[in-house]
């Protein structure tokens, strides 16, 4: 079971665990759904709503999907699901079902198309509300090393409309 929470009570806990060990960032559109991990994450406030903000390299599948679908999820596991972590961080669902090959159950999402990880802690439900794409020339010089491929990133801004814990 689950119970709802506002989407600022786990912020420290949400960006330490996303960025030591990583979630689960799921797109579901039109009946396909995939999911890859994240380390790298935002939660802050912008145009007056509560805001998650994911970065997507355009080489991913997962890129494919987000530029269709009108929303995302973000799953975060504490402590478990370490090697679920890490397949569906090297491993593309262009290639493979990542959830039925990790045993990951997708949880349709309570107000988005896209669903949750069950398995997971903590979720935050997004409804895109901005994207934009990397300018690498405003890039300050200290990020460049981040892109020796020029895989840049694209930056979607999810409206949180629900957030939700395992009791
Ligand atoms: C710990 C970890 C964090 C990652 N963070 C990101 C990220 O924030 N953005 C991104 O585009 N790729 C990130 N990746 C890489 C993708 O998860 C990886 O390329 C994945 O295989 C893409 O899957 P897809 O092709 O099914 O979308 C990360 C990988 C790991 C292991």
């Amino acid at each position: 079971m689950f119970r709802d929470i506002p989407y600022d009570t786990k912020i420290q806990q949400a960006i330490n665990a996303i960025s030591s060990n990583g979630a689960f960032l799921t797109v579901g559109h039109n009946g396909t759904k995939n999911t890859m991990t994240i380390g790298w994450a935002s939660i802050g406030f912008f145009w007056g709503k509560p805001i998650m903000t994911v970065a997507v390299r355009d080489s991913r599948y997962t890129y494919e999907l987000i530029e269709k679908a009108a929303d995302f999820t973000v799953s975060i596991p504490f402590e478990a699901l370490q090697e679920a972590l890490h397949f569906c961080g090297t491993k593309s669902g262009r290639d493979r079902d990542k959830f039925t090959e990790c045993g990951l159950t997708a949880q349709p999402g309570r107000r988005v198309n896209s669903p949750v990880i069950a398995e997971c802690d903590l979720h935050y439900e997004c409804q895109i509300v901005f994207k934009t794409k990397m300018n690498p020339d405003l890039l300050a010089e200290s990020c460049q090393k981040w892109y020796p491929k020029k895989d840049y990133h694209t930056f979607y801004f999810g409206e949180i409309v629900a957030c939700y814990e395992r009791e």
